[in-house]
Formats: structure tokens, sequence, C-alpha cells
């Protein structure tokens, strides 16, 4: 890629404008969206019973085992001919749809369309990376890819709306919702929000091959307390605002149609009746113009939060504090009548949430074209979104570690040994992989055996994903030790990460590190791959292995995607989107800490450290090796000294940064940017990734970077409730490198 485009693309890429500007453009966007269906949408709520509207604001699943009229299915066609439901979720397929859609619009009272949600996380037939995978790409067109296939395969199959991209931040492996978002970092979280949300919405929600985003867990629900799902979060204003917001923001200035609540409390309110976080923030401050919906069960679960007292209170908090459609629960159906007659709830409020709801049934053309086409229905994985799929679980692949250059394989050798619990295994799709489950993955060794060519391929499984039994580490022993090399594959099965799915210890799961230590007894050469959904605790057979090649859970084409990073038809270049700890008691660990009063130094006992641990992560975000070398050299700034009025007023701080790949192969690299405020009114993180890169460069080709730092990198949200972004004077460092330690240093002083 030459310079030109390098800077062009890096000027694209970039967020650029003030907050305030970020705000302005937001609230017109929706404003001009929304007028074009609001008057339809007030029309319709004119002549809506009170049932009637309470009817749109509620949601219930369908149960694919039971079929049309079986089991709660009876009641939520019961409800749709009577006009009393507004959504349905878990229902997909041309036919099943819109033989539910005729009950709504053909038989109910007004003829209102159901909209159709469904959880496309990663990939509906065609499963892609894990969304962590995702973000380890650093290049948000993976997302954009992942979100084209799935809005396509899942519009076909008449959902029209995913409750996707998941955006939330979170410091904690434990928590196996990390596998669904983007990692720790707000910055990379919000990129790949904005992009993700675009991918899936294009420009017309009522296109065939578009759904409506919805962005979630709103708010902070990656801080959960030790990493247990659904538990407690106790969080600053200023952190809410620097640290969980920015990804939603970033997804309601790109247009997110809908935002779902989350489960956790927010410092004491839960998130479901939280009139902070819901109508001051979202709707006020941001104006977003879509719906709220809830999560499942989540506004009778208020209930037991200790928040609501019971049903009909629930209701009300939940209505009063900006959700505008319950899902599975009914507290609002079922109440909202008696709670109106007796003031509880506000009827402009109904109306207002209906309106909402309405509206973005008219963008998605549903009155329109209540029907999908059965005939053009996608019924599995095609052949180019496989492909797609494919080139994104490569691209989101971290090489850890490659001593001595075992990787990639090269030719030609005899003999090779693919062995472990997962070498074999279709288990890789990930967390969500939802129908697309039914199309097995393509397993290492297959991808593996597709690309050796003449080369004998041997395989052992070893041990299991779990369990003590060691017994079969024998016979994948001889299988290393009759090849030339070995690849152990590793890792954690797809149901160890996603919702509900948090864990105490994150190493390898069962006697697999063990396998990983005989293996490198034979003395032969080996790498490992990782197969995982979070950041795994690895320092206890690390030193034995000379290769590790994260792949995360790579999705349907997964085997053939690792295949193309271990024999070098792909140079890998991801990076990690998250810190990869030495032991779980280290967590929270993350790059973008605060310093205490007291940081480590290594002479000083009465430093903030542990006794038994090295400081820092095993692996700091933002690494990941090539099977070439780059150089990323020192930046150029357009000034040094730029006033916080010329910020604010919408100036910027041009970055130029070189980068050389000096080894002998062409490959990627990711330029990152990382910004550390030295003095503030409030604490700031020691550094903050404000602008990243991946670039393709050809063996010895040089390119430079450009990044144009605003006042939105600058600043930072202080504690104030109502929302304060300040920008304030003093030195700021810049930090460019391909990671987030060291890298060259250059000082921009602020007036
Ligand atoms: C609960 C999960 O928290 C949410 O992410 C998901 O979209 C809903 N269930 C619907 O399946």
């Amino acid at each position: 890629m030459g310079k030109a485009e390098l800077t062009r693309r890096t000027m694209l890429a970039g967020m650029g404008g003030s907050v305030a500007a970020t705000f302005a453009a937001t609230g017109i966007a929706a404003a001009a969206e929304d007028s074009v269906h609001d008057s339809r949408a007030q029309d319709l709520l004119r002549r809506m019973t009170t049932e009637e509207k309470l009817g749109q604001l509620q949601q219930l699943t369908w149960n694919g085992d039971t079929g049309p009229g079986g089991g709660q299915n009876a009641e939520v066609e019961r409800r749709a001919r009577d006009g009393r439901l507004g959504s349905v979720l878990n229902i997909y397929g041309a036919a099943n749809t819109n033989a539910l859609q005729r009950i709504a619009v053909e038989e109910s009272r007004l003829g209102i369309p159901l909209i159709f949600g469904f959880d496309i996380i990663h990939g509906f037939w065609t499963t892609f990376p894990i969304p962590l995978a995702q973000a380890a790409s650093f290049d948000p067109a993976v997302a954009v890819s992942d979100a084209a296939v799935s809005a396509k395969e899942g519009r076909s199959n008449g959902v029209h709306w995913t409750f996707a991209p998941m955006m939330d931040v979170t410091r904690e492996p434990r928590w196996g919702r990390i596998a669904e978002g983007s990692g720790e970092d707000p910055y990379l979280a919000a990129r790949f929000a904005a992009e993700k949300t675009r991918g899936y919405q294009g420009s017309d929600l009522a296109a065939a091959d578009r759904v409506a985003a919805c962005a979630k867990h709103f708010v902070a629900y990656g801080g959960a307390e030790g990493g247990r799902d659904y538990n407690t979060v106790d969080v600053s204003e200023s952190r809410l605002r620097n640290l969980y917001l920015p990804p939603f923001q970033a997804a309601v200035a790109a247009g997110a149609a809908t935002v779902m609540a989350s489960f956790n409390t927010v410092s004491g309110v839960p998130g479901h009746g939280n009139a902070h976080t819901l109508t001051e923030i979202l709707k006020r401050q941001w104006r977003f113009g879509g719906f709220v919906v809830g999560d499942y069960t989540g506004v009778r679960e208020m209930i037991k939060h200790g928040f609501a007292e019971d049903d009909a209170d629930a209701a009300r908090l939940a209505l009063n504090a900006g959700v505008d459609m319950e899902m599975v629960s009914t507290t609002l159906s079922d109440h909202g009548r008696e709670l109106l007659a007796a003031g509880r709830i506000n009827p402009r409020r109904l109306d207002d949430a209906v309106a909402r709801v309405l509206r973005l049934k008219f963008r998605l053309g549903l009155f329109d074209r209540p029907y999908v086409d059965e005939k053009a229905e996608i019924p599995g994985p095609a052949d180019p979104a496989r492909a797609a799929s494919r080139a994104a679980g490569a691209r989101s692949m971290v090489l850890l570690k490659n001593d001595r250059a075992v990787l990639p394989l090269r030719r030609p050798f005899g003999s090779i040994a693919v062995v472990g619990p997962f070498a074999d295994s279709p288990d890789l799709h990930g967390t969500w992989a939802g129908p697309g489950k039914k199309f097995p993955a393509v397993t290492v060794l297959q991808g593996v055996r597709a690309a050796a060519g003449q080369a004998v391929v041997r395989h052992a499984r070893g041990v299991d994903p779990e369990g003590k039994d060691g017994s079969g580490i024998g016979e994948a022993v001889a299988a290393a030790r009759a090849s030339d090399v070995t690849v152990v594959v590793v890792g954690e099965p797809s149901n160890f990460s996603g919702e509900a799915k948090s864990r105490s210890d994150i190493g390898l799961p069962g006697v697999q590190p063990e396998l990983i230590r005989a293996i490198a007894r034979t003395g032969k050469p080996f790498a490992v791959v990782l197969v995982n959904g979070r950041p795994l605790s690895i320092g206890g057979w690390l030193d034995a292995a000379p290769a590790v090649l994260e792949a995360w859970h790579p999705g349907i084409e997964g085997g053939n995607a690792i295949a193309d990073v271990l024999f070098g038809a792909v140079n890998p270049g991801g990076k990690l989107p998250v810190s990869f700890p030495r032991a779980a008691g280290q967590l929270p660990i993350h790059y973008n800490h605060e310093n205490t009063g007291r940081p480590y130094d290594p002479n000083d006992p009465y430093s903030s450290y542990y006794l038994d641990l090295p400081n820092g992560p095993q692996f700091p975000f933002g690494h990941g090796l090539s099977y070439t070398t780059f150089d990323v050299g020192a930046p150029a700034l357009g000034r040094d000294r730029v006033s916080v009025r010329e910020l604010r007023g919408g100036g910027t701080v041009e970055v130029r940064v070189p980068v050389t790949n000096t080894g002998d192969r062409d490959g990627d690299e990711v330029v990152q940017l990382y910004l550390h405020d030295r003095v503030a009114s409030i604490v700031q993180p020691v550094r903050k990734l404000r602008g990243f890169q991946r670039v393709t460069l050809r063996a010895g080709e040089r390119a430079e970077v450009r990044f144009a730092l605003t006042g939105e990198d600058f600043g930072f949200w202080t504690n104030r409730p109502e929302g304060e972004f300040v920008i304030e004077p003093g030195a700021v460092d810049l930090y460019v490198g391909n990671n987030s330690e060291g890298g060259h240093k250059v000082t921009v002083t602020l007036t």
C-alpha cells in the first residue's frame, strides 16, 4: 500500500471533530431520519387503544422446538392476533416468520407488523471469529464483513433486528462475555462498535440485506465484580463516561437503531431502572431517537435486585427510566393500564415509547413489505461468506511468541503431527454460534491436511479438553516423535465463554498443559495453537513452547484459517485487544490503569506490586508478532504546542509516524498511538489508545501513517453527573509503537 493511500485511510478512519460536534451531528441525523417516519407513527398512535400501545412494548420469545401453536407459541400467536405484541425474538426462517407475521398483519385490528429480533452476534449461518477475535484484527473492516454477511443471511431468514454489536468494555477475563465484545479499551471498542453498527444497518434499513442493530448492554455490564456474570457494578461518573460509555456514544452516532439495557446495577441502580443512563445520558444528552429494549426478563429482575416491590413497580420504574420495550417478562403489558389510571406512569411517556418502536418498524419498511421472500431465503453458508469468514479468522489471529522462527511451517517437510483436544474438533464456532452450529466448523486437522501437500499428517487427540485423564498423552508424544514438526491445538470449549460462563481459574482446562510439556520434552520443534474465548493465563507452560498462535474461536472456517497462518499463506498481524494476565490473582490488569502514589518501583519495597508475581501482564494490550519484522520510527508532530481554545474549536495536532518492514516477507503491522495527560484534575490513565492503523507493507517497504488528534483525544469526562468534558492545559506525552509498552515518546503542550 502506498503512502498516499495510507494517509487517506488514516484520515477517513480518524474520529475527528469535538465531542460537542458529535452530539450535534447525531441529533441532526436522528431528527432528519425520524421526521420521515414520525408522522406515520403519530397517525397510527392516535388510532391505538391503550392495550394496543402496551402491546407494542412487549417482546416475547418463540420456542423453535414446539413450532406454531405449541406451548408458549400459542400465547405469542394469541397476542399477535389481539394486537398486543410488538416483537418476537428467537424466531427465524422465511416461512416461520411469515406465518407469524401474517397473524399480526392480517388478523389484528390495526395490522401492525411484528419486528423479529435475534442474537446474530458473530454470524447467522456463517460463523465468523468471536467479536473479541475480530477486535484483535485492529481492523474494523473485519467486523464490517461479519456484519454484512450476518445481515444478509439473517434478513433473508426473516430476522429484522440483531441484538448486536455487543460493546461492553471489560477488564475481566474471568467474565465469559468478554468473548462477545472488543476487550479492554474504550477507543478500540468504539471504533468497532461504530463500524459494525454501520455494517449491519447499511444506509437503508428497508433493504433486503440489512438489519437493525442493537448497542448492548447499556451500561457498564463489563464491570461485573469478580468477573461473575450479572454481578454488581459500582462506578464513578468519570469512569462511566470515559471507560464504558464511549462505544455506545459512537454506536449511537453511527445510527444504531436500538439499545439494550443491562442486567447489572450501576452504582446501586439496575440498568433497567436507571433514568440517569437511559434517559438523561442516552436520550437527552445524546438525543437517541431509537428505542431501548430491556434484556431477557431484566425488567422483572429489578424485584430480585431489591429495587422494585413487585411487577407493577418494576414496570413503572422501567418505563419511567427509559426502557421502551420489555423482553419476555410482561410487567408493563400486565400492569400498564392500572399504572396509567393511578397516574404512576405518564401517557406521554407511553406514547413516546410506542412511537419509538413504530418509527423503527417504518424505517425497516415492515408496513410496506411485512413478509420476506421465501424463495430468496439463504439456506446455509455460501462460498463467498465462508471465504469472508476464513479471511476474517486469519486476520484476527495473534502470534504471541515465535522463538527460533518455528512458524511458519516451511515446506518441504516430510511429516507433521497435529495433536491435542481441539486438533480435530469442530468446536471452533465460538459462543454465539446460533443456527450456524448445525454446520460443522472445519477442523485444524482438515485445514492442515488440505494445506500440507504431500506431507504425512499424523493425528492424536492426547487429552480431553477437560478432566484429568492423561493416558492418551503417550500416543500424542509418539506422533510428535515420528514427525518433523508438531502443532498442538489446545484451548477452551466454546461453552466456556459467553453468557453465564464465568471462570475463576483462567488457565487451560484439564491436563492440557501436561500435554504441551510432554511434547516439549520430545525436543522436536512444535507450535501451540490456542482456541479460546478469553485471555488465558499461560505462564505455567509458556516457556516450554517455542511458538504460540492465539487463534481464538475462529468460526466455521477455523481450521482453514489456522492453516493459512501456520503455513504462512497469511502472515499474522493481529494484536491483543486485552492484556494477558500472568495469573487470575492479578485481575483486573489492564494497560490503561491509573498510577498510584507509589507506582511499581523494583527498588522500593513499599511500591505497588505483588510479592509472588513479576509486575505487569504476561503479554500487554496491543502485543502481536509477525513473520517479518517492523520498525515503528520516531513520530513527527505537526506542532508541539496547541491551545485548548483551538482544540475546542476543532483544531488538531498531526502526528506522522514512519513504519518500515525490516524483514524479508510482506506483512502487516498495527501502528499504535497512545496518550498520557501528565497532570490533570482527575488522575488520568498512564496511557490511553487514541489512534491505530493496520498497514500492509512489502518486504523492505516504508510508509508513513498519519493521525490527527482532536480535542476529543486530549480531553476527558469529569465526575459531574450532568456530563462535563474538559480539555486541560499542560503536558501530554504521546507514545507510538506496536504495543502498549515502550515505543517512541514525544510531548505536546496544551496552553
Ligand atoms: C440475554 C443476553 O444478555 C442478551 O445479550 C441477549 O441479546 C438476550 N438474552 C436475548 O437472547
